[in-house]
């Protein structure tokens, strides 16, 4: 009661950062998607962070920014190329305290920044409110193979022509 939750800090990804960031990726999984994907597609799902050399070189290869707390990551999220969000992951201990968001804002400030029009996402069901929330609209529905398992996921996009909108439908 009364209590004060201290403001996530972002910084970038460090290499030394796979481990934990391949453990979040896991727990969110299994723990926050349970309601829209069955166990065999959770676990195909999280299963793409098994190999950490591989998933290291993925966080690589992208702009990662990772949310800490108590100088402890608690989530990340990548942008792939311009203008995709390719991973937003809040660990389940650390969910419904803005964490997503505010790494989902900084990836639009960098984006717009950068000169993007609008950033795309390939949607989980677990997370197009969320989206929906930030202004972001559903394109179009996909279905795509993970490790074998059929998982459904939606094209969403946000506009950022006035400039990215900090946590603002547009
Ligand atoms: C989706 C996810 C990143 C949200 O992280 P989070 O830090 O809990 O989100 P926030 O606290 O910033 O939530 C912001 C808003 O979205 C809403 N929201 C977040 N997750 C939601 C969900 N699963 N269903 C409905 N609304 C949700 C929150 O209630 C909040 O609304 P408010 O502003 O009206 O209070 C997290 O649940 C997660 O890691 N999920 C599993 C992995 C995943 O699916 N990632 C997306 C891949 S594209």
């Amino acid at each position: 009661m009364g209590q004060t939750l201290p403001k996530p800090a972002l910084r970038p990804f460090l290499a030394a950062d796979t481990p934990v960031l391949a453990a979040i990726f896991t727990a969110a999984i299994e723990q926050l998607t349970g309601d829209d994907y069955s166990e065999s597609q959770q676990q195909a799902w999280a299963s793409s962070a098994a190999d950490e050399e591989q998933f290291g070189k993925r966080l690589a290869s992208e702009l990662t920014l990772i949310a800490m707390l108590q100088n402890s990551p608690v989530g990340f999220a990548a942008l792939k190329g311009a203008d995709h969000i390719d991973m937003l992951y809040v660990h389940p201990s650390a969910a419904g305290q803005g964490v997503a968001s505010m790494l989902c804002e900084a990836l639009e400030k960098l984006a717009g920044g950068r000169g993007a029009k609008a950033l795309t996402v390939d949607a989980s069901d677990n997370a197009t409110e969320f989206f929906a929330k930030r202004g972001y609209v559903a394109k179009q529905r996909n279905t795509v193979t993970v490790n074998g398992e059929w998982l459904a996921n939606t094209t969403m996009q946000k506009s950022l022509a006035d400039g990215a909108t900090p946590g603002g439908a547009t």
